[in-house]
């Protein structure tokens, strides 16, 4: 693998392959197992053009525990302020010798420009409203581990996912891997041309999900909270009630306590959000294994 941009980069087979090593890994990691250093001498640079929490924490500590030196970018205090443009800020990071760039943009394509001007490998941490694969594995490995397998499974989006990047890589990387999935949005929020079945009402479709994975309403890229949207797709306590007994609740952070979700649900033992944060580590260091291998 040359860089990690879009999960639809990857066959199924590939995809497969990252699950199963990223679980594995895990595993290692529960019982404080040693993990080969294969990032020695090796640098990683996070370049986050947007806030992050787990994805930054989760790339720094997964090159860490691989040996790998780590050096992070922060726009507000670098020579992106004074001017530089995106092109040259990305070729002055890849001339000290850096291995791994991880970018996070708020425009669609810029981790692959960035790789296309440096020539170094580049893992996308989320771009705009296109992707964030490593999410998308991260969210898989949570799934496989809860339910042993993920053929068959059966996944509902709820939420703003026309502007969600983590929606961009979940639904194309579950269904290659046989995951059923249901977008459940009001209408304004469904993508337009994806076919993926759709409906516009929780109370409805909740009794048949697995996984119910609830996103952030994204109001820095034109999402807006209304009291109707928190009334009929907020999942709450009341709702709880009508999910199956292995149903669990999923989220890729941060979440907005009040808007998609409550407080009860948040704190549910249905909920695997923090498993989810857990998985980041192993996943992030799987996928730098597998770039520094080729
Ligand atoms: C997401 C993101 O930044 O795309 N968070 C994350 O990386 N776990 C989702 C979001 O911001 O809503």
């Amino acid at each position: 693998m040359k860089s990690f941009l879009s999960v639809r980069d990857l066959g199924p087979d590939e995809m497969r392959s990252l699950v199963e090593k990223a679980s594995e890994l895990r595993d290692v990691l529960d019982l404080g197992g040693e993990v080969e250093p294969v990032l020695r001498q090796r640098c990683v640079a996070n370049l986050f053009f947007e806030p992050s929490t787990r994805t930054r924490l989760s790339f720094d500590l997964a090159a860490r525990r691989l040996g790998a030196d780590v050096i992070t970018f922060n726009p507000e205090t670098a020579s992106t302020s004074k001017g530089e443009s995106l092109r040259d800020t990305a070729l002055t990071v890849s001339s000290m010798g850096v291995d791994v760039l991880v970018v996070r943009h708020r425009d669609d394509g810029v981790p692959r420009a960035v790789s296309e001007w440096t020539g170094v490998p580049v893992v996308n941490a989320g771009d705009g409203t296109n992707e964030h694969p490593t999410q998308a594995l991260v969210d898989l490995v949570t799934m496989q581990r809860h339910f042993g397998a993920l053929e068959g499974i059966h996944l509902g989006i709820v939420g703003d996912i026309s502007h969600s990047r983590v929606a961009g890589s979940l639904v194309a990387a579950a269904m290659s891997l046989g995951v059923r999935v249901t977008l459940i949005a009001p209408e304004h929020w469904l993508p337009s041309g994806v076919a993926v079945p759709a409906r516009n009402d929780l109370d409805g479709a909740l009794a048949d999900l697995d996984v119910v994975y609830l996103l952030r309403v994204q109001t820095e890229r034109g999402g807006q909270i209304s009291d109707e949207y928190v009334e009929r797709f907020q999942l709450g306590k009341d709702r709880l009630g009508s999910l199956g007994e292995k149903t669990i609740v999923m989220h890729p952070g941060p979440i907005n306590r009040g808007v998609e979700l409550s407080d009860d649900v948040a704190d549910s033992p249905r909920s695997h959000i923090l498993e989810q944060v857990r998985n980041g580590v192993p996943c992030r260091m799987t996928v730098l294994r597998a770039l520094v291998a080729t």
